[in-house]
């Protein structure tokens, strides 16, 4: 990517971009060791950029993002095996990177940024967010299988943490909220399996107090000020 000297330098917070092109002109700045005084001259990834001589870079923006992960997408960076990636929906002009996972075939809240330190807080088992879905699944639990479920069942060798179950409507497929706080690997599919009603459709619909609200599928928005505080409390 390239960019403008001015708005490089103020990317690098040297000063605002019309105090830049002021340095510029005055001939205190070098590109790759020329000193530079054309206002407009273009720097690109990998040049060195010096002020006064002391080299300077943009300060790298810590970006938010909620996307509504559509069913057929892989959560990670690049395709894979022909099927998209989620990062095929968001354009943000900068590497970010998925919180965790959604499997290929559930829909719903994914977070996506470039805070390493976040996503590791987040996904860290130790610190245990709360995550909310609805699933759709063959038949309709009885009250025992919802207590087995509650209590915590066997996975792959794993007894899960207590989780949360209710039904919400009993159709020809019974939509259930669950709540997590844990992220085995399709956790919420196999649990539901081990009490023998097999999910059809899943959506995650908030992560914490974070909820996805009517953000329409494959559609993403940055994430307010105020959700950004609220997840670097959790
Ligand atoms: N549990 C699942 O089974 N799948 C997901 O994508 C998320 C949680």
């Amino acid at each position: 990517m390239s960019c403008r000297l001015q708005k490089y330098l103020a990317d690098a917070q040297v000063a605002s971009r019309r105090k830049a092109e002021e340095i510029i002109l005055s001939g205190r700045v070098s590109v790759n060791g020329d000193i530079v005084t054309q206002l407009g001259t273009k720097v690109e990834d990998g040049d060195t950029v010096c002020v006064d001589g002391k080299e300077v870079r943009p300060v790298q923006k810590n970006i938010y993002i909620m996307l509504h992960k559509p069913e057929g997408y892989v959560t990670t960076a690049k395709e894979q095996f022909g099927r998209p990636a989620v990062l095929d929906l968001v354009d943000c002009g900068c590497r970010i990177y998925p919180v965790g996972r959604l499997d290929y075939d559930t829909s719903g809240l994914l977070l996506l940024t470039n805070d390493g330190e976040l996503t590791y807080r987040l996904t860290h088992p130790k610190h245990n967010v709360e995550k909310t879905y609805i699933a759709q699944v063959e038949g309709t639990p009885s009250d025992e299988e919802m207590q087995r479920f509650r209590k915590g069942l066997e996975i792959d060798d794993y007894i899960t943490a207590p989780a949360k179950i209710k039904i919400l409507k009993k159709a020809a497929l019974t939509t259930l909220k669950i709540v997590i706080h844990e992220g085995k690997n399709r956790q919420v599919r196999k649990m539901c399996d081990a009490i023998g009603h097999k999910v059809r459709r899943l959506k995650r619909v908030a992560t914490g107090k974070l909820s996805l609200g009517d953000l329409e599928k494959g559609k993403y928005r940055q994430l307010t000020e105020e959700e950004i505080d609220y997840l670097k409390t959790l």
